[in-house]
């Protein structure tokens, strides 16, 4: 049979991604990744809803002919849509998730609404096939999420974070270290030339029962030490060890307790090296998005779309609506 490409669009916050998966007897493979990364709101330290709706609508058309260039494909040749339908801000899921339905209802084919962390999880499937049992960490700028997934298509949240998510820790710290902008890969840059030992930090909620995260207190921890003198490469070295540390330690204890061996590391904290080495270094069996798809992305929404068709699914109502926070 020919293969079927589903399109699949990301306009969650500042990125407009749209991405092209391709469906067939070898399996699910990436064929396009386009992503535009808006600028405007690096003048304001941070996302602007309107900004990032407006950009969204300018630039969407162009990143879907850039995506369809990249795969040498011709737009009738999509055989199912997918986009994200939340969580993230509503303005900007709206020009993404009308953009979808109406590109499925021309071309008359399955339309999947889709969710943010389930994309990011399903990013993980570039590399190989992601069959449940697994556990899945999704560390991003606004997740720290723990979920075991027990069976295609269900998600129990096992732990979260209970204040800041860790990418918006490695942000804010960034911030105040004036290492720029944005945060993660700033950190892990300078951590390069930092002693680790240099700032001690307490690990958050050590000894807990639960699977919880914290990252406030490593935060403030990091202000006293950056009041204190600290140098940025070293408050930055012995941050990020902190934080892989009870990422680490806190999956590898829910892994035990659920009996899981596979584990999907994603969202952007995931491309971080030093976190990616301390999971290798487990006895569990780590799975990575493939590069390019560890932040906010389309590719990553269009295999959640293959993976939905392929589980056998129904497509989503076209009513489906735009949702701040998905359950
Ligand atoms: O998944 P993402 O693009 O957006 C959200 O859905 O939040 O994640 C962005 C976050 C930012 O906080 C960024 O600083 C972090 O991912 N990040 C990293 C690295 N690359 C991006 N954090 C640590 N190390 C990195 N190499
Ligand atoms: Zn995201």
């Amino acid at each position: 049979a020919a293969p079927l490409y589903i399109l699949g669009i990301d306009t969650s916050c500042d990125d407009t991604g749209v991405g092209i998966a391709q469906l067939g007897a070898g399996g699910v493979q990436v064929r396009a990744n386009r992503i535009w990364t808006q600028a405007v709101h690096a003048q304001y330290g941070g996302v602007m809803p309107e900004l990032a709706s407006r950009e969204h609508v300018e630039r969407i058309d162009a990143v879907m002919a850039d995506a369809l260039e990249e795969a040498g494909l011709k737009v009738s040749d999509i055989g199912a849509v997918a986009a994200t339908a939340g969580p993230g801000l509503v303005g900007a899921l709206l020009v993404g998730l009308m953009y979808g339905k109406g590109l499925a209802q021309a071309l008359d084919v399955p339309f999947f609404a889709a969710h943010h962390l389930e994309g990011h999880i399903f990013a993980a499937a570039s590399e190989e096939s992601l069959e449940a049992p697994y556990l899945a960490l999704v560390v991003s700028g606004g997740h720290t999420h723990l979920f075991d997934v027990p069976e295609e298509g269900r998600y129990v949240l096992v732990g979260a974070t209970r204040d800041d998510a860790a990418g918006e820790a490695f942000d804010k710290i960034a911030r105040l270290a004036g290492l720029g902008y944005p945060g993660g890969p700033a950190i892990a840059e300078a951590a390069l030339r930092g002693n680790p030992d240099a700032v001690p930090f307490k690990e958050p909620l050590q000894g807990q029962k639960a699977f919880e995260f914290s990252f406030s207190g490593l935060k403030t921890a990091a202000l006293l030490a950056h009041k204190a003198g600290a140098a940025p490469e070293d408050l930055a070295a012995s941050f990020q060890r902190a934080a892989v540390h009870v990422l680490v330690k806190t999956t590898r204890r829910a892994a035990e307790t659920y009996g899981r061996r596979t584990v999907v590391v994603s969202g952007g904290v995931a491309a971080n090296t030093a976190l990616r080495e301390a999971f290798a270094a487990t006895d569990l069996h780590v799975v990575f998005p493939g590069k390019g798809l560890n932040t906010d992305n389309g590719a990553m929404i269009a295999l959640a779309g293959a993976a939905a068709l392929r589980a056998g699914r129904p497509p989503s109502p076209l009513a489906a609506g735009a949702t701040a926070y998905a359950p």
